[in-house]
């Protein structure tokens, strides 16, 4: 973890914002597998990672926000953990790495709760995700756990928000630790990348390096020579001559911040023509939108710039006809890149998404549009010094997606379906990178992992 005063600046800046009541904050539990011994690798909850960096199941903490006091609920090791799982340092110990002076048993904290809720004073909590922390809070407050999640501080998930957003200097440390993580597997995949080898060997191959030099991966792996599914989680190909293999794969540095990158790599180490044609849309609205990124412009303003790269190679292809800012602004490009440009990224890959996404990417003022495509951004604010983002346009020949837009005749005026035929066989194509926002402009974070059309051939060779 980091120094204590790390996590005590952390949460005197989160007493700053919040006037009263109490914050309750439940670290994760073991989560069982198949059985109740046989646990998941444990990952600890984001938001007690970043005030208290304890990584350890089983704790809960109390900030009062009218006594400006905090307080780490948790249980010593008894005999029978010490002998199957070592020694631990006290709880006493263990606060005071994060700066609390104040402990108690874990049992203790449902008096605590009691008592705030007898003296009428607000409790808040943020949404939780699993489903023993909704039970946990359910009992708690002497509320339906099921409703834990609308029940949760607005002003808390604010709060919480504009702190996580900014980076500080160490935690960018972390990021860029993970991004040359990250550098390791892909080149590997890289070179793996040849006509006969299994999907399911790359996969297990990079997912160790992810283990053997931080704390894993930050998601599960995504790699497939069928990149045109998004999220494809399915290792079940062996690799082909004319296909292309997508790897999206990050990893999560020892104290727990995510990379998220990803490179697309010819079976067999070497570009057709039509893999190149479209690769080179993909790396132009790469490279361009991470060119632009400053204090400011928005991610929206960013992903609309991706598009109309993309439009606009499609345009010299054939693919797409008219006004390439016409058919953006209609949403006809979103056949081919029906996802945003990219996230926040921080401890969480999809930074903060727990607290729900329109609370950290949109506002009062920035409403999320109901056009398919721009619909899925998932921060369209101004970027602000100390964000950091992942930049991830991609082009995919979704078959289903093809078939239905051209049975709808949709966008006819600017898409020429008589010309997908010829790139089908590309699948998916997505190009991520992970930048940090400076007050000058941009940061690629990380060793430049390899990514023009050269660079891949000559690693695949
Ligand atoms: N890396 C997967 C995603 O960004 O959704
Ligand atoms: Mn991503």
């Amino acid at each position: 973890m980091f120094t204590s005063d790390v996590y005590k600046k952390r949460r005197k800046d989160l007493h700053g914002k919040i006037r009263s009541g109490i914050a309750i904050f439940i670290g994760n539990t073991e989560s069982p597998m198949n059985y109740p011994g046989n646990t998941y690798h444990f990952r600890q909850d984001s938001d007690f990672l970043y005030f208290f960096g304890l990584d350890i199941p089983g704790f809960a903490a109390v900030m009062d926000f009218d006594s400006g006091k905090d307080q780490l609920f948790g249980n010593d090791f008894d005999m029978d953990d010490i002998i199957w799982m070592g020694p631990q340092p006290s709880v006493k110990n263990l606060a005071l790495k994060c700066g609390i002076l104040k402990t108690a048993p874990l049992a203790k904290l449902d008096d605590t709760v009691k008592e705030a809720k007898a003296k009428k004073r607000k409790i808040h909590f943020l949404p939780p995700y699993r489903g023993e922390t909704c039970m946990t809070l359910g009992s708690l407050l002497r509320e339906n756990p099921c409703q834990m999640k609308t029940l949760a501080s607005q002003d808390l998930i604010k709060a919480v928000v504009s702190l996580r957003s900014v980076k500080e200097e160490p935690e960018v440390r972390e990021i860029e630790k993970a991004v040359d993580i990250a550098y390791d597997m892909h080149v590997n995949a890289m070179k793996m990348c040849r006509v006969g080898v299994s999907e399911q060997e790359i996969f297990g191959k990079i997912e160790g390096i992810a283990f053997a030099r931080g704390n894993g991966t930050s998601f599960p792996i995504i790699l497939s020579i069928n990149g045109q599914t998004l999220h494809n989680h399915d290792h079940g190909n062996i690799l082909k001559k004319g296909r292309m293999m997508v790897t999206d794969a990050g990893a999560e540095s020892l104290l727990h911040y995510a990379s998220d990158i990803t490179r697309t790599t010819p079976v067999g180490g070497k570009f057709s023509s039509q893999q190149k044609d479209i690769y080179e849309i993909v790396l132009k609205a790469n490279t361009e939108s991470i060119k632009a990124s400053r204090p400011g412009l928005s991610n929206r303003d960013v992903h609309i710039k991706a598009c109309t790269v993309i439009a606009s190679g499609l345009k010299e292809l054939g693919l797409i006809k008219g006004d390439v800012e016409d058919a953006v602004s209609a949403g006809a490009h979103a056949l081919f890149m029906p996802h945003g440009i990219g996230h926040m990224l921080g401890l969480d890959v999809h930074d903060m998404e727990a607290l729900g996404e329109n609370f950290v990417g949109y506002s009062e003022n920035v409403r999320r549009s109901d056009q398919f495509g721009l619909a899925f951004l998932r921060f369209a604010l101004p970027y602000k010094t100390g964000h950091v983002f992942t930049i991830e346009p991609g082009i995919y020949f979704i078959p289903e997606l093809i078939e239905k837009w051209q049975s709808e005749n949709k966008h006819r005026d600017f898409i020429n379906y008589s010309k997908i035929d010829r790139y089908r066989s590309v699948g998916g194509i997505r190009i991520e990178d992970n930048i940090l926002i400076t007050e000058k402009g941009h940061k690629v974070l990380g060793t430049p992992i390899p990514k023009t059309v050269e660079e891949i051939e000559t690693i695949c060779r």
